[in-house]
């Protein structure tokens, strides 16, 4: 499968995002909705996207018990979203639950799972009682979402060679993308879009790069031939 790039809509309303949608070029086909500007506006702000034929990312990282999950799920998928997010760590039935609502419905979206957070540390896992190493952990958590029946995982390019080996079926969607001469802005360990590709990622999310970019145009054409460049 030829691997996509994602653009994350990281604006707090939806007259930051029609501005964006505005300056972007037609060649992003895909476009990343979280919680911040889905809070603000709720399942309408899906609309303008689906009005130009995109593609759709929720991300809402689902994480609460199997029944209120298969309903967020089927809900989401009613508004038309082709991937969406839940977090690993809820367990064996809330993702089994998830797998199986999406599956009925008529446009079932991919669900990826968030196995570890990159904001924690070694120190969380600590409180939490988790005495793995933080990638040890990454690899239990997708085993256990892709044995549920979860399409795919959310992962920092850098482990995403060794989940590719684990799960060759699976959907890998890397965000903490930059150029080689980027900004890296709050990311800690950034990769560049060649990498990320190269380490068998199918699905590429990049925000500041392109939203902040004084000409999104290029720096859109420059990430898509980085990607093709291993290809
Ligand atoms: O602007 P930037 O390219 O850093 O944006 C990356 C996007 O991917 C943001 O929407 C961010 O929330 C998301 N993300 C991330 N790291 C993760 C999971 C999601 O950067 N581990």
């Amino acid at each position: 499968m030829k691997p996509a790039l994602i653009v994350a809509l990281d604006v707090p309303t939806v007259e930051e995002m029609e501005a964006a949608l505005t300056r972007l070029p037609d060649t992003i086909e895909w476009y990343k909705v979280g919680l911040e500007l889905f809070c603000a506006e709720g399942p309408a702000i899906l609309e303008p996207l689906k009005r130009r034929n995109k593609k759709i990312f929720l991300d809402l990282k689902l994480h609460d018990i199997p029944r209120t999950v298969a309903n967020a799920v089927k809900t989401a998928a009613s508004h038309g979203v082709n991937l969406l997010t839940v977090h690993a760590i809820g367990g064996r039935a809330m993702l089994e639950a998830a797998a199986e609502a999406a599956r009925e419905c008529k446009n079932p979206p991919k669900l990826v799972a968030v196995t570890t957070l990159t904001s924690l540390s070694q120190d969380d896992f600590t409180d939490f009682g988790i005495i793995r190493s933080v990638s040890d952990q990454a690899l239990a958590l997708g085993n256990l979402a892709i044995s549920s029946g979860i399409d795919g995982l959310v992962t920092s390019a850098h482990e995403a060679g060794a989940l590719r080996k684990a799960f060759p079926a699976a959907l890998l969607i890397t965000p903490g993308l930059r150029m080689p001469d980027g900004e890296v802005g709050d990311q800690k360990r950034v990769a560049t879009p060649a990498f990320a590709v190269s380490q068998g990622a199918s699905h590429l999310v990049v925000g500041r790069p392109i939203l902040q970019a004084e000409d999104p145009s290029s720096a859109t054409a420059m990430i898509f031939a980085d990607m093709r460049s291993v290809l």
